[in-house]
């Protein structure tokens, strides 16, 4: 038995993900996910995030995407959050240029239909952002995938779906070593049922009654994988931060 740990405030919560190493593996990149859930395990409430967040969970996912090359999304909660690209506040844009790396990593939407309105922030708002890709498959309508061309690098990845294997191995070869997920639940369960979750930085709100959406929807069949936890904090208003590592020895 353990007891939770305890951070001596918020900027020592952060670190603890922030610091934490991350190597990637050979053909593809560290794939960590960050998702925030309800107790009864729902991913949204009214087929939004923003009720299940609080303002120390905000600002980790503020202060998560300074980890990675890529973050990947998937395409339904691009379009029920409206996505825009990632803008880092000054601090942590220095600390990524200081690093060598690009000002903010850029937003990969993953999508086997390419059923996406082009106008929102994420494909409108451009300035001076990194270009968005866009990861589908062969199966996607040829003038949609034109319509993303115009607009985002586009990563063709399987035939009527994408496989996501492929995907991250195409992002590893455009040199991405950690990938960022931001879920919806049904990205996160393609990649944990495909084994290819590495760490899920979970957040428990205490609240129950939001949405039937868990907080992943694993392929059936899917095998499962272990994780070990790595840390555990407690927030004043009881919320609990978990991270994970899936277990490499199994
Ligand atoms: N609690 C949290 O931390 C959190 C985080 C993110 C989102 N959310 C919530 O989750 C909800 C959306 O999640 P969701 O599970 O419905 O959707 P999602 O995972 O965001 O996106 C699913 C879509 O991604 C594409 N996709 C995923 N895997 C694919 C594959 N292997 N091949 C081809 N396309 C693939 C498909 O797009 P096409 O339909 O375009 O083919 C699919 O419909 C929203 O309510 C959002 O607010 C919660």
């Amino acid at each position: 038995m353990r007891r939770l740990q305890t951070a001596d405030d918020l900027t020592d919560l952060l670190e603890l993900y922030v610091k934490a190493e991350r190597l990637a593996p050979a053909s593809r990149p560290w794939v960590l996910g960050n998702m925030v859930g309800g107790l009864d395990g729902t991913a949204a409430v009214a087929g939004r995030v923003g009720a299940l967040s609080t303002p120390a969970d905000a600002r980790l996912f503020r202060e998560l995407r300074t980890v990675p090359d890529v973050v990947l999304v998937g395409a339904e909660t691009v379009r029920r959050e409206r996505y825009g690209p990632v803008r880092l506040d000054a601090a942590l844009e220095a600390s990524r240029l200081e690093a060598g790396r690009p000002v903010a990593p850029p937003i990969a939407v993953l999508s086997g239909s390419l059923d996406i309105d082009w106008s929102i922030p994420l494909f409108a708002d451009t300035d001076a952002g990194p270009r968005p890709l866009i990861i589908t498959c062969a199966s996607a309508p040829e003038a949609r995938r034109e319509e993303a061309r115009a607009v985002a690098e586009v990563v063709l990845a399987g035939d009527d779906s994408v496989d996501l294997g492929s995907a991250l191995h195409q992002l590893r070869e455009r040199g991405a070593e950690v990938v960022l997920c931001e879920g919806g639940p049904t990205l996160l369960g393609g990649l944990a049922g495909a084994g290819l979750l590495d760490e899920l930085c979970l957040t428990l709100t205490p609240l129950m009654g939001g949405d039937p959406l868990p907080l992943a929807l694993t392929p059936p069949g899917a095998e499962t994988s272990r994780f070990t936890l790595e840390h555990a904090v407690v927030d004043e208003d009881g919320t609990l931060f978990l991270r994970y590592e899936r277990d490499r020895a199994r």
